[in-house]
């Protein structure tokens, strides 16, 4: 099956990562490495420094993918990479070295958009069905995104502001967590024993884009008064109310959205889905309106090659190749 195997690379933010796919759901090899520990002092990813890392460590990284996989460069039957959106800068560097390697191995080029890539990580491990709904929620991104069919997506709501991942990192760092903030939110809300209530933005009353810059505002109105009273604050009741915040519009939209397409399963990705509170809510949601749902685990949540392989079979079965003119989009629509 060797004309099936496709070398797929991502290097949209700070991840630096190569994967070897082979049918677009098996994963022979997927190499990641993370900049978070450059990135942490900074309490945030600095654009500059993600591309330059990304040159640093993208040859060692793909080499290994192959090496990895059981198979060499010869065996590949397609080159996929991120083609946008991401961090413009960084998305180069994961393009120029994929169109050197379709060059040099005379095979085709796959531009893949990066929420397909998370969209499509579910079939590494599950069988999706169609029409099928996918909660999308990471550091830069939070849609819900219909799929009519295999290979279509339509956006049928988005943030208005901040992504959930963003909201979480912000609300972390003003309660001077580590970077990225969402895990320690997420630990956080589980250890509280208390909440402290905060607003839910709900938009329109049939709108399914989201808003989460208020909720935000209003955590740092909490922080700011108690620091001012000199009053002690109860800092996991916080997380809690904020998380609950979250998840309550999260999943009533994900549900009635479902609801309203007819879907049959219902997708949850990016890195925000290894929120504990959100799976959990969304689970036990979807079994009372007996719907599927599906969440891949959480090192295929999280941006990696693997998802890029996996998206980037669609157009390789279909014959969809890019041109080595093909450009890093850091604002490509899906
Ligand atoms: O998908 P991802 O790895 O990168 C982007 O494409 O953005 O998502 C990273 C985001 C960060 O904002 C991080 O704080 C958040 O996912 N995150 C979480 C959790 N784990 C990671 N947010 C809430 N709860 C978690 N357990
Ligand atoms: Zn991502």
């Amino acid at each position: 099956m060797s004309e099936e195997l496709i070398l797929a690379i991502e290097t949209s933010c700070d991840e630096t990562s190569a994967a070897v796919v082979r049918s677009g759901k098996e994963i022979c090899s997927n190499i990641v490495s993370s900049q978070i520990d450059v990135h942490e002092r900074f309490g945030g990813v600095v654009p500059e420094i993600a591309s330059r890392k990304h040159v640093e460590t993208i040859t060692r990284i793909i080499e290994a993918a192959i090496a990895q996989s059981g198979y060499t460069a010869n065996d590949l039957s397609a080159i996929a990479v991120t083609e946008g959106p991401g961090l413009v800068g960084a998305l180069l560097v994961g393009n120029v070295a994929a169109k050197g390697l379709a060059l040099a191995l005379n095979i085709p080029l796959i531009a893949t958009h990066h929420i397909a890539g998370h969209i499509y990580a579910s079939r590494l491990e599950h069988e999706m069905r169609f029409p099928a709904l996918a909660l999308v929620v990471s550091g830069g991104h939070t849609e819900l995104v219909l799929l009519p069919k295999e290979g279509v997506f339509q956006i049928i709501g988005r943030t208005r502001d901040d992504a959930v991942g963003e909201a979480y990192d912000k609300v972390a760092r003003a309660l001077k967590l580590p970077y990225p903030g969402g895990p320690h939110i997420d630990r956080l809300a589980h250890e509280a024993a208390a909440e402290i209530e905060l607003p839910r933005a709900w938009l329109e009353q049939d709108s399914y884009d989201f808003s989460f810059s208020g909720l935000k505002s209003a955590v740092l109105a909490v922080i700011n008064q108690h620091r001012m009273k000199g009053l002690e604050l109860d800092e996991a009741a916080l997380a809690k109310g904020f998380q609950q915040s979250v998840i309550d519009v999260l999943v009533t939209k994900a549900l009635r959205a479902a609801k309203q397409y007819g879907v049959e399963q219902l997708i949850l990705c990016g890195g925000v889905a290894a929120n504990r509170g959100l799976r959990q809510a969304l689970a036990l949601a979807c079994e009372k309106d007996k719907l599927q749902l599906i969440v891949p685990s959480p090192k295929l949540c999280t941006d990696n090659a693997a998802m890029i392989g996996a998206a980037a079979y669609i157009k390789f079965k279909h014959g969809q190749f890019a041109g080595l003119d093909m450009k890093a989009d850091p604002g490509l629509s899906l």
